[in-house]
């Protein structure tokens, strides 16, 4: 089995800081992957260097075997990258349904307003999304009025509307309620189970990463700290050191 994805040696630096440092981190295909560490060790950046918004100081990126280190940004995502930020990029006044009809169009570089209402094929796979994603019966309101959990959900199925082959989601439960949270974890395991698309994704609370029950790797001040299951981790004295004042 080849690697989806693989960094060797990556390393960004800002000025007298090193943000990620020397980072080597294998995904496999199908691979459901956490990134775990406080914050400020370097996750948001190390997926910056993945994504081409910034240029690493050294090291490499491959996807798929394939050298994309300094790719620009929408080149890496065609190639088969998405992702979603930590704050939700959904457009307010459109409806959920339509949110998710924006990247279809997109990628086919026709406009969504010029669009017959229906087209049964895309529609259909809208329709599955929205399912997927738990706003079926929010289809027609216009996104401003969901709750925070909605919005991230929203912005999920928005990156899964484009068919990734590798998904990187930052925080994905950032300001969420307990029961979102679950819910949260509920639904990347699902896509990761039915929809076969490798995830990546970071993580600062460590009761979040044990329901996802994925293999973890933590990050500290920008180096690859240790890697192993919840398990591993948790029982690990300097991992949780570094936790130190939170729950496990
Ligand atoms: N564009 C930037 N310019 C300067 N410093 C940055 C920049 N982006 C991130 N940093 C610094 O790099 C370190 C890692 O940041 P970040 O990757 O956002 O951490 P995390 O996502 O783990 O909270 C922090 O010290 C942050 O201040
Ligand atoms: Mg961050």
């Amino acid at each position: 089995m080849g690697s989806l994805l693989e960094t060797k040696s990556l390393t960004k630096k800002f000025g007298g800081l090193t943000a990620v440092d020397h980072v080597n981190l294998t995904l496999e295909k199908g691979e459901l992957r956490c990134i775990l560490g406080p914050n400020g060790c370097g996750k948001s950046t190390l997926f910056n260097l993945i994504t081409g918004v910034y240029t690493p100081t050294a090291g490499h990126v491959f996807f798929e075997g394939e050298d994309i280190t300094g790719k620009p940004v929408h080149i890496i995502g065609r190639m088969g990258i998405g992702r979603k930020f930590q704050v939700p990029g959904i457009f307010d006044q459109l409806t959920v349904f339509d949110n998710i009809r924006v990247p279809f169009f997109r990628d086919q570089r026709r406009s969504l307003f010029f669009q017959p209402r229906r087209e049964s094929g895309i529609d259909d796979r809208i329709m599955a999304l929205l399912e997927k994603i738990s706003l079926v019966d929010k289809a027609n309101l216009p996104a401003v009025h969901l709750a925070h959990g909605e919005k991230q959900w929203l912005e999920i199925g928005m990156v899964l509307a484009r068919r990734p082959r590798l998904m990187l989601l930052d925080e994905p439960t950032a300001g969420m309620t307990v029961t979102e949270t679950r819910k949260t974890a509920q639904l990347i395991r699902d896509i990761s189970s039915e929809e076969k698309i490798t995830i990546l994704v970071i993580e600062h609370d460590i009761g979040f990463v044990r329901e996802i029950a994925s293999r973890i790797t933590v990050l500290y001040k920008g180096a690859v700290f240790k890697e192993g299951s919840y398990e591993d981790i948790q029982s690990d004295e300097s991992v949780r050191r570094i936790y130190l004042g939170r729950s496990g």
